[in-house]
This record gives C-alpha cells, structure tokens and sequence, in this order.
C-alpha cells in the first residue's frame, strides 16, 4: 500500500463544506476503497479566490490513477508528491529466496552440511580407520552445537594431529617467500605472534577469531564439514567465516580431498587479516544475500577463482593469493611453473569456468590486486537480478535491505556525517599545513 498526498487548489466555499465535499468525491466513490488518512485546507498563496487542499490518503498504484482522473473533474490543479514509503513491489520480494538478516541468523543455516561432516566418502583417505572417523564425528559434534556469541571450544589436538599439521606448516612456508603474495607474507608471521601458530602447535580457532575480529572485524565460525555454497557466501556478508576444525588424515598429509584446519589456517586466515581482501570477501558475501540459485552459483566460482585459486601480478611476477593454492603444495608449485593456463580476471568469463575438486584447475585467473578484482566484481554483482541491494550495519551486525526511501534515506544521511568529519579532517590537515 502507498501514503500519497494529493495537493488541489480551488475556488470558492468554506474550508470545512469543501473538506467534505472532497471527502465525498474520495469516499463516495466505493469501488477505489481509499483509506483517507488526512485531510486539510488552506487559502492558496498563489491566488486569493483559491483554497489549497491537502489530502493524505491510502491505496494503490491503480486507485491512485482512478482518484486522480476524478479529482481533475472537480479542480484546477492535482499535484502529487512521491509516496514517502516508495518501495519495491511485494509481490517483487515473493519469489526472492530466505537469507540471514542478522548475525545471529547463521545459527538457521551453519549446520546444512552438505559434505563429508562425520560420515567420509570410500574414497577418503581415513575412510577405513575407525579411530579418524570417531576423531572427525567428535570435530562435527562440535561444530553442530556451536552457537553464534559462543566461544569456539579449544582442542586438544593428538600428537599425530600435530605432527600432520607440521609436516603441511613446514613444507609449504618453504614455498611461500618466492610464491605467495605480498600481503599473505605480511600477515604471516602476525599469525605466528598472536595466535602461537608454529611448527609444533595448531593454532586454536577461538585466538585467530579474535586476532581476525581486532584487524578485519573478520570472526570464525567453526564448521562440520561442506556448506552449500549459498550458506557459505552469507557468513562472508557478516565477516564471518566458516572453518573446519579437524586435521586431515596423517597417512598423506600433503593431500586432502577437502578443507580441514591446515587449509583454513595456512590458506585464508592471513590474507582475512588483510583489511582490502576482507573488504573484497565480504563484497561477494552481500552480493549473494537472496540471490537467485544461478546468480549464486556465478558468485561461488568467482569466490573460488580468487578467494580460493586466485593469482596477482606484483612486481611483474605471478603470485599466489588464493588459500587452496596456499594450502597445496603441488598446485601451488604448478599455478606459478609457467606451464598453467593464465587467464585475466573477468567475473563475467570466470563464472562460467568449471571448478575442479578432486585435480589442478585447467585455468587459474590473475588480477593486478584485490582493489582491482573488488571493482571488477563490483560492476559485476550489480547485473545481478534483485529487486533490492543490501547494506552491510556494522553497529548491528545486520544487513540493512535498501528497498524504500526511508532506508535508502537514512544510508544518504550516514553517507553525510561520513563526508563531515572527512572535510572536518582535510580543514584540520591544512590548517596544520598552513594552505
Ligand atoms: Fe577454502
């Protein structure tokens, strides 16, 4: 429904007999079923003999129409101003699939594990090995109980644990000064500093989640296994991201067949301390809240052509920024041999790319930097369908939906007091700078 105020001067008669009488052309009109909310009058201030009318009333687009054709019959001039709710069409929002407003609705959908969790598939590498299963179904009990503001339960890893992850932890920090980017060597070591990430000890989520929460406002999320990759994209809308727990199987530890803590520490927390990638990430994120299935699945291959596999170019040399490469030693040494297949990031040729699981990707996808693959993603997101764009409330941890005035107004009025204290800090500069 819609508040329009109608505006009509006329000649002549008392305030009041006039009130009513354009009552009654409103309400005696039954088929409209106008809901007149507010009705006044006043002499017009652009001729004597005329009155102002100011009606205030309820309906839709096509009462709306109807009450005007009428009105013209009766009086000199009919302006409308623009319906203070304008917004999008209910009807519009039907078809537009349920997503997480707030925060605390991830608890609806972390759990919806899609892969492995406790149970392996034959093919995995500790699908025969009792004691790994039972491990692993303790990690995704874990994972299923945690609620959102709940601590992240520490671990006490097992001694073969530890010596897998250091076998990964050593092996691949051979690889990294000559093949991760330089944001990724940055982080590192603060890793190592704040969250006692070392050869012999794996990190605890719940340290890295506040070490990620005081750089990025990143937080972690543990997880049991696989989300759907709609579920995994809406965490990253809140600066949450989802993190296995378990350590892979020791019989290969250079191998796994999905992500496990190696992966999640080694590949993406580094670069989640990094305030453009996280930036980039949470972009993705937002683009995807109440997306259709198909514009998901072209948001989660260019999540996994750069978040996962993705390549930059720094000082003329390729580099790798993308955690599934960080975290492979294989892979990473054959992206940047010279002998993989290097296309240019465009989200509109990546998303139709094929993500390969189980092997190396046919093509890997560079960008010059995260700013760079941020707007280009950008522009991308915006050719999305939706009926409405989302923005992220820090303040509230929620997602504002920009559907009507009001909500778009109020981000106008944020954008404003932003602009203030940025030309209060310019005034400030230059009067220290004497210009
Ligand atoms: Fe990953």
């Amino acid at each position: 429904m819609y508040s329009n105020k109608i505006d009509g001067p006329r000649r002549g008669r008392s305030f009041d007999s006039m009130n009513i009488g354009f009552e009654e052309k409103l309400l005696n009109n039954e088929e409209n079923h106008v809901n007149l909310v507010h009705i006044e009058s006043r002499k017009s201030k652009r001729r004597n003999s005329e009155f102002e009318i100011f009606v205030d009333c309820d309906s839709n687009h096509e009462q709306l129409n109807e009450i005007i054709q009428l009105l013209r019959k009766h009086v000199n001039v009919v302006d409308m101003e623009p319906p203070d709710n304008s917004c999008i069409h209910e009807e519009d929002m039907e078809d537009v699939p349920w997503f997480p407003k707030k925060i605390s609705d991830l608890d609806k959908c972390a759990n919806r594990v899609l892969m492995y969790g406790s149970d392996l598939d034959a093919d995995h590498p500790g699908f025969k090995d009792n004691v790994y299963r039972k491990r692993r179904k303790y990690f995704a009990d874990l994972a299923m109980a945690y609620r959102h503001g709940d601590p992240i339960p520490r671990i006490e890893f097992t001694e073969e644990e530890v010596k897998t992850w250091g076998v990964v932890y050593r092996e691949l920090n051979k690889l990294y000064p000559t093949h991760a980017c330089r944001e990724y060597l940055k982080n590192l070591p603060l890793l190592s500093k704040y969250c006692e990430c070392r050869e012999d000890n794996i990190p605890q989520l719940e340290d890295v989640s506040r070490f990620l929460r005081e750089r990025t406002g990143f937080t972690i999320r543990p997880v049991a296994g696989y989300l759907s990759p709609r579920d995994f994209l809406a965490g990253l809308a809140f600066r949450v991201f989802h993190c296995t727990q378990y350590v892979r199987h020791s019989s290969d530890p250079l191998y796994t067949p999905e992500p496990d803590t190696c992966h999640e520490l080694l590949g993406h927390v580094p670069l989640l301390a990094e305030p453009s990638f996280a930036q980039f990430s949470q972009e993705i994120g937002l683009s995807s809240l109440g997306a259709s299935d198909d514009s998901v699945q072209k948001l989660a291959t260019c999540y996994f052509f750069t978040v996962e596999f993705g390549l930059c170019k720094q000082e003329g040399k390729l580099r790798a920024y993308g955690a599934g490469l960080l975290s492979s030693i294989s892979e990473l040494k054959h992206a940047l041999s010279g002998k993989a297949r290097i296309m240019p990031f465009d989200p509109k040729v990546t998303s139709k790319q094929e993500c390969i699981i189980t092997t190396f990707q046919d093509v890997y996808f560079v960008s010059d930097s995260f700013e760079e693959a941020k707007v280009k993603m950008r522009e991308f997101a915006k050719t999305i369908k939706r009926p409405f764009t989302v923005r992220y409330n820090p303040y509230t941890q929620s997602v504002d939906v920009l559907k009507d005035t009001p909500s778009i107004n109020s981000v106008v009025e944020e954008l404003r007091h932003d602009l203030d204290i940025v030309g209060d800090a310019l005034n400030r500069l230059n009067k220290q700078l004497g210009i």
